[in-house]
């Protein structure tokens, strides 16, 4: 029997695709397509798949063609996978000519004739455009059209800012169109990005998702629990995209740090401890109390993260001992019980410290170093060191991109969306924001 081997991302499966895989097959009479994984893709630079690995699967398995499908998730793994599944000939469209001669060594190369005139980047480029307009002018939203441009289907059209000045000079920088109002705005796109201070999100997600445009809001996304409710209630009722912009939640690194402790690699989890803190100037707006500054509005959502990810949101008990100074709290402390398991967590503006994240674990513990809310390394470490692993992913620029291009992919996937960061996470966050607020879990130092 001949085995034939072919690879390939297969996003928006085309006629080009079909064409490859019938020739392929014609080759043998067994034939295994690998399909690469989405974090593969990520690692290659590949941002910009419309369909996830799942969709690209059942793509190939409609054909009909395959008689094995494997998933390709690293980096010289077509070797492994030719001794693996005793391969004779390795099958590839022509664009690739030369560039797999390596295989050689191992089994028979074979680069069949494309289909010319179509590729998935072709039909890519075909699809409607998500068009984001920006509501606040400050440093993340710079960073926020820098970074949309690494993802496909997008464009951002519009910026707003009721400070005239500041939204003229941001739009000139990034040839804009200012809108004179939020309402002007909504009129110019069909998602917006809300980067305005904290205590206006609420009113802009709501008047955005109201006005039938999808909502993409930084952190945190509102400060009181019944009002992201009502918000993920709009979005649901109208089947708009509210997704809250935490760009931990979507970064490589940490979707695999998750799936590897929820699979059990250090056991059961008893603690974890998270400190997220960004010295600022007094001066700046993030430390106004009258804009409801403060380390826990600005940096909460991060430590948040990992514990009700990992511990669930049903938490028992949250107290907070803080550090006051003008009105906004410069360094609080959390510390979170479920029925099982505890958690601390630091966030400070005013005051610095070490910012990892450990997870611990009745088998080992997790190390994220600093700064683990943008990390591209963790290690899994054991009583045996030689049991230790250390992993390493992309974490491209200022990592925004994997947040915007979930945000674009749920918009384009028309409601098929599996939210990375889900709702009940996002009102856990609000509630502990809100608990924190009221200020009665609060002790405050001198
Ligand atoms: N292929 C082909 N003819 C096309 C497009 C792709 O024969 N018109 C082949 C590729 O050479 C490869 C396989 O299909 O062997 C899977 O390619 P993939 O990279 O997934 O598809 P592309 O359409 O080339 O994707 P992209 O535009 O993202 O590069």
């Amino acid at each position: 029997m001949t085995k034939v081997i072919t690879y390939g991302t297969f996003d928006l499966f085309h006629e080009g695709h079909y064409n490859l895989l019938k020739k392929a097959k014609a080759l043998g009479d067994w034939l295994i397509v690998g399909v690469t994984t989405d974090s593969f893709d990520l690692q290659r630079g590949k941002l910009n798949t419309c369909n996830n690995v799942m969709e690209r699967i059942e793509a190939v398995k409609a054909t009909g063609l395959a008689d094995q499908i494997i998933i390709e998730e690293y980096r010289g793994q077509k070797i492994d996978d030719i001794h693996r599944y005793g391969v004779d000939i390795f099958a590839i469209g022509s664009d690739w000519t030369g560039y797999f001669d390596y295989l050689k060594e191992f089994c028979q190369v074979v680069y069949l004739p494309r289909t010319e005139g179509i590729s998935s980047t072709q039909l890519r480029d075909e699809r409607p455009t998500v068009e984001i307009g920006i509501i606040g002018t400050g440093s993340i939203a710079r960073r926020f059209v820098k970074e949309a441009g690494f993802v496909a289907s997008n464009s951002v059209t519009t910026a707003y800012n009721p400070d005239k000045k500041e939204c003229q000079a941001f739009c000139e920088e990034f040839g804009l169109k200012p809108s004179a109002s939020s309402k002007a705005l909504f009129g110019k796109c069909n998602a917006v990005y809300i980067a305005s201070p904290h205590y206006t999100h609420y009113e802009y997600a709501k008047a955005a998702l109201e006005a039938g445009k999808h909502v993409l809001c930084e952190t945190p996304l509102v400060l009181k629990e019944a009002e992201a409710k009502e918000l993920f209630k709009i979005a649901k009722d109208k089947g708009l995209v509210l997704m809250m912009a935490h760009k931990t939640a979507y970064c490589p690194a940490f979707g695999h740090l998750v799936t590897l402790l929820q699979s059990g690699a250090i056991g059961e989890i008893v603690d974890i401890k998270a400190a997220t803190t960004t010295l600022t100037d007094g001066k700046d707006a993030k430390m106004d109390s009258a804009r409801f500054g403060g380390s826990m509005n600005e940096n909460g959502c991060f430590p948040l993260l990992p514990i009700f990810r990992l511990l669930g949101t049903d938490y028992k008990k949250c107290y907070f001992v803080s550090k006051y100074k003008d009105g906004v709290d410069i360094f609080t402390k959390g510390i979170i019980f479920t029925d099982s398991a505890s958690a601390t967590f630091e966030v400070g503006l005013g005051a610095k410290t070490e910012g990892s994240l450990v997870v611990s674990g009745t088998k080992g513990y997790a190390y994220v170093p600093a700064p683990w809310w943008k990390t591209s390394y963790f290690e899994l470490r054991y009583e045996d060191q030689n049991q230790n692993k250390k992993y390493f992913y992309p974490f491209d620029g200022e990592g925004l991109r994997y947040e915007i291009k979930e945000f674009v992919s749920a918009i384009l996937a028309n409601g098929y969306f599996y939210s990375k960061l889900p709702v009940g996470e996002i009102l856990a966050m609000s509630r502990i924001q809100e608990e924190f607020l009221n200020g009665k879990k609060v002790r405050i130092l001198k």
